[in-house]
């Protein structure tokens, strides 16, 4: 077989082909990346974590919730709680992948086949990160607003891929205004309003809303020839004890502007939706839920969006984004940092940078503030 159309896009592929490797940076001009969609294959979730309420990991899906369909027109009132029901995540707090090491250290004989000798092998994966990291990734040969830092090491192999804050996103976070603090909160009510805590219990409106609290998926897969192992966290899942097995039970929660004139439409087309399948498109989530809100943040209108079927809903939009785009930017950003990152040395970091209407550069940094791979994770995979 060697067309296929871009929605069924688990399917493997023709062999890929690579841009002409620049002596300076990668581009992420859109033209480029017109071909055919590369093999990403089917992912599979290899284990899950859980992040309580103060932050703790545990090696369990304790914080799985689970989607209680609402009424088609709710009512919900996204800013109830905001001053007195809510717990919000210390955002200064940079976790790095430190979860994941500790999720990897975990689960090590899944991941590593042990040869003969005593000594642990390396992890049987190219790329370690968070599913977020890729989702950027996917969605910069559109992206006119926000670059992005990413920090690479390889140690035994395998590349780790953290991001880094650029001063930008710095400056933003610390000086958003008290109107974008509390719209934050309102994705995080509408979670709250549609999800309970076991599959024999109703959502609580009245509780606490903590940011403290995830459920992470940890997923296996392949892209063209780049074993990849991410997390993501996942915001809910069917509760029908017959539903498939993760991902393809697990729900994208999602909230956004009621739509009301035909230019909404499109910007919600070509803006929102792109962000929003490729957040799920990466670890086989299924589906969005989306909750339309109105302007003093009530959610007037709910409507579940399939992710395969959102490459159709844009191709009437003009100049609109493309799947195969995105995925063989990434495709070709890890070709790419596979050939510049090539000490095997926890404590040199290649970073990565782009600015929108640039191309990727890089610069190498020893023993530096950069440096992510903390110690005990670097021993632990060592002896
Ligand atoms: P919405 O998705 O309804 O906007 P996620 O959708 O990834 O599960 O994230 C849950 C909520 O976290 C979001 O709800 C939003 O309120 C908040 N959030 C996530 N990423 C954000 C970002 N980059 N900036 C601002 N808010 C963000
Ligand atoms: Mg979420
Ligand atoms: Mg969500």
């Amino acid at each position: 077989k060697h067309s296929r159309p871009n929605h069924h896009p688990y399917k493997s592929g023709p062999t890929p082909r690579q841009n002409p490797p620049s002596s300076q940076g990668l581009s992420t001009r859109r033209e480029l990346y017109e071909r055919d969609f590369p093999v990403y294959k089917q992912p599979v979730e290899v284990g899950c974590f859980s992040l309580d309420s103060e932050r703790r990991f545990f090696n369990d899906s304790r914080q799985m919730r689970y989607y209680v369909e609402p009424d088609r027109n709710p009512n919900f009132d996204l800013r109830d709680g905001y001053k007195d029901r809510f717990i919000k995540r210390d955002d200064s707090v940079k976790e790095k992948l430190d979860h994941i090491l500790r999720w990897i250290l975990a689960n090590r004989s899944k991941l590593s086949s042990r040869g003969a000798t005593a000594s642990p092998r390396a992890l049987d994966v190219d790329i370690v990160t968070w599913r977020g990291h890729l989702t950027k990734l996917l969605t910069s040969p559109y992206e006119t607003r926000e670059g992005w830092l990413l920090a690479v090491t390889r140690f035994r192999g395998t590349l780790y891929i953290s991001e880094v804050e650029t001063e930008a996103a710095r400056r933003d976070r610390e000086n958003r205004e008290e109107r974008h603090e509390e719209m934050m909160y309102w994705g995080y009510k509408f979670e709250q309003y549609t999800c309970a805590d076991n599959t024999h219990s109703v959502p609580d409106p009245g509780g606490v809303v903590n940011t403290n609290e995830a459920f992470c998926t940890v997923v296996q897969t392949r892209l063209a020839d780049h074993r990849l192992l991410f997390s993501g966290e996942v915001d809910c899942r069917d509760k029908d004890p017959n539903a498939p097995a993760p991902p393809a039970c697990y729900i994208e929660l999602k909230t956004s502007a009621e739509i009301c004139t035909p230019k909404q439409r499109s910007n919600f087309h070509r803006f929102k939706l792109l962000k929003w399948w490729a957040q799920s498109f990466l670890p086989g989530v299924p589906r969005v839920v989306a909750g339309f809100r109105d302007h003093e943040g009530v959610v007037v209108t709910v409507d579940t969006f399939p992710i395969s079927k959102m490459s159709h809903l844009i191709k009437n939009e003009h100049n609109c984004w493309k799947p195969t785009v995105c995925m063989n930017f990434c495709c070709d950003f890890l070709s790419f940092v596979k050939r510049i990152a090539t000490e095997d040395n926890p404590s040199v970091v290649y970073l990565f940078s782009w600015e929108p209407h640039r191309d990727v550069t890089y610069s190498v940094h020893r023993d530096s503030q950069y440096s992510f791979l903390p110690h005990w994770y670097v021993e632990k995979m060592t002896s």
